[in-house]
């Protein structure tokens, strides 16, 4: 189907020679909170009026912080869901065994290397940022629906991942640079995991008919709903840590303008780039007769 051009081989390989870990990530630097963290496409501060240049920066860090935290809180099943799959033949095709294994370490890496900036970042930010709660349950609910809609919803999540870094961050010279080399580090590895997704999405799908395809399409965006549901309170959480970090306290008008902002850039960044990802939107295509359509019309609501 659509992986002719991928194969487990050539993701071994990669994984392989390219191989890193937390500590070639980080070589013991901290973040220079003088500098923003995220590019504007991400963090949506800049047309925030209530907002001074220097509480812009603010906002843009506590950004920064709830993107690590918010994307180790996502990816946080795809461990169990990899090493299902592995598990799946675990005496067949060792080559499928043994990628299949390295994505699932990668993953627990990134988790690492994510908690490790959020420590950082708590250490040198000042004033404390609240972080959206409940990891394991989210990861148990995906779990918990059909193996298809939660590959889906992995494949979406690791072609959001590389086009954040390669189109938004790899040229931004102006923000922090370790912030910008953990997210380097991440598209190392998500390069090849968004290929591994699509060649398990191909396995799985080979044994289910077309109502089934449908149905995982419709699955995902019910997870997207949730997921929206954990932005919109991370959203509050965020604004009440640059009242903290600022010392401002702000009016009810002012909270309504920062939260506008805030909830589109947080949808764009966390669903809307997955759902109109090109290389997602192939798959989805490729897989049923409307689900690209379903996905297409969620990508413009989450965009109102
Ligand atoms: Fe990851
Ligand atoms: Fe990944």
């Amino acid at each position: 189907m659509s992986t002719l051009q991928y194969s487990y081989e050539t993701c071994l390989d990669g994984s392989v020679k390219n191989a890193w870990t937390v500590d070639d990530c980080f070589q013991g630097r901290d973040f220079d909170f003088t500098k923003p963290f995220l590019p504007d496409r991400i963090a949506g501060v800049s047309g925030i009026g209530c907002l001074s240049d220097i509480e812009k920066i603010k906002l843009n860090q506590i950004r920064g912080n709830s993107y690590c935290h918010i994307f180790a809180f996502v990816e946080e099943y795809i461990v169990p869901m990899v090493v299902d799959h592995a598990r799946g033949d675990v005496y067949g095709d060792e080559t499928r065994l043994w990628s299949l294994l390295r994505f699932a370490e990668e993953e627990v890496k990134h988790q690492e290397m994510l908690r490790r900036a959020c420590s950082q970042f708590e250490a040198g930010f000042g004033t404390s940022c609240g972080l959206v709660p409940g990891r394991e349950e989210v990861a148990g609910v995906v779990l918990g629906t059909p193996p298809l809609t939660a590959l889906l919803l992995t494949s979406m999540i690791e072609w959001f991942t590389q086009l954040h870094y390669v189109e938004h961050v790899r040229d931004q010279a102006e923000l922090d640079e370790l912030f910008r080399d953990i997210l380097r580090f991440h598209w190392i590895d998500e390069s090849r995991h968004a290929r591994l997704d699509s060649l398990l999405i191909d396995e799985v799908a080979s044994d289910l008919g077309p109502e089934e395809r449908e149905a995982a399409v419709d699955g995902l965006l019910e997870l997207g709903n949730a997921v929206d549901g954990l932005l919109a309170q991370q959203v509050e959480l965020d604004i009440d840590a640059l009242q903290l970090a600022t010392g401002r306290t702000f009016s009810e008008s002012e909270r309504a303008e920062i939260r506008i902002h805030q909830q589109l850039a947080y949808r764009w960044t966390f669903l809307v780039s997955g759902l109109e990802h090109p290389n997602f939107v192939r798959i989805v295509e490729q897989l049923t007769a409307s689900g690209a359509e379903k996905v297409a019309q969620a990508a413009t609501a989450l965009s109102a």
